[in-house]
């Protein structure tokens, strides 16, 4: 079977195919479009081709029509529901003392994975921590990494401010993982070029996805950066080698609501 398949009897011809494929192998040919076999290899697998024929008449090796959830235009968010849906996530500092359980953690990354990835190359693995527990003792590995940082790099540990986060850690305030009952850290191998990039978008797709199940989150920046040179840290997460962590995610439920969304300053934009 050749990479694309064509219904002859739903194709209209109308090139949409063509025009929508990013690495443009997809030809229209005298009967139907086609790829020629010497440029299979550069398909990125992004099913676009599949998904934008309006009449279902074009199958990817990897992806039947049937396969793509069909689009529900009743769904589509308002301009103005879409802007209270982005203004309004927050980072959560503060959590209920309660766990969040496997099968939703699960649906989380199961909507993370389609956040835009260069190349589709979908690089983003993931560890999560479910024992709350777990996350305490990955905050104690943080605060080690800084007090290693304050000894080592005292500079660079006077402009990070690590010395009032260690302090609040050892007063038992949780200045690094806020008592979230979860983690979720996103990584890649190194290989991929994109994937600091790609990771953090993950971490933001499944950040917005938070609020719909009940749940908040906050981006674990100090955490991320420990996991960067912090060997016990690399080994209690299982990081594996030649991969790294782009980004830290903690996760739970909101102690409190937000009745109101904070203003932020003026873009800076150069019109040209
Ligand atoms: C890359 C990154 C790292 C962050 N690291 C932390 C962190 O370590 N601890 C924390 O409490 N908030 C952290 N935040 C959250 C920011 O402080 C927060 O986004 C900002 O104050 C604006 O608030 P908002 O997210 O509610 O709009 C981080 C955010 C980003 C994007």
């Amino acid at each position: 079977m050749s990479l694309i398949s064509i219904d002859p009897d739903r194709c209209t011809k109308d090139g949409h195919c063509v025009a929508e494929c990013s690495p443009k192998i997809i030809e229209m040919g005298d009967d139907y479009p086609f790829i020629k076999v010497e440029n299979e290899e550069r398909c990125i697998d992004c099913g676009h081709c599949v998904a934008v024929c309006p009449t279902e008449a074009l199958t990817l090796k990897t992806l039947s029509p049937v396969e793509c959830s069909p689009l529900d235009k009743s769904l589509n968010l308002s301009e103005e529901q879409a802007i209270q849906f982005l203004r309004s996530r927050r980072s959560i500092r503060t959590y209920k003392n309660k766990s969040v359980d496997k099968e939703t953690l699960q649906k989380l990354i199961d909507l993370a994975r389609y956040a835009p990835t260069g190349s589709n190359k979908q690089p983003v693995q993931w560890v999560i921590i479910q024992d709350p527990a777990d996350v305490q003792t990955v905050a104690g590995m943080v605060t080690d990494w800084m007090r290693d940082i304050i000894a080592q790099a005292p500079d660079v540990a006077k402009e990070m401010k690590f010395d009032t986060i260690v302090a609040a850690q050892e007063s038992g305030v949780d200045r690094i993982c806020r008592n979230a009952p979860h983690l979720a850290f996103a990584f890649a191998d190194q290989s991929f070029p994109n994937a600091q990039t790609d990771c953090a978008i993950a971490l933001s797709y499944l950040e917005l996805f938070l609020p719909a199940n009940g749940l908040g989150g906050c981006w674990g920046g100090y955490t991320t950066f420990a996991t960067k040179s912090w060997q016990p840290l690399k080994d209690f997460i299982n990081l594996p080698e030649n991969t790294e962590c782009h980004g830290v995610m903690m996760i739970g439920y909101p102690r409190y609501r937000f009745h109101r969304m904070p203003t932020r300053r003026e873009a800076p934009i150069i019109w040209r």
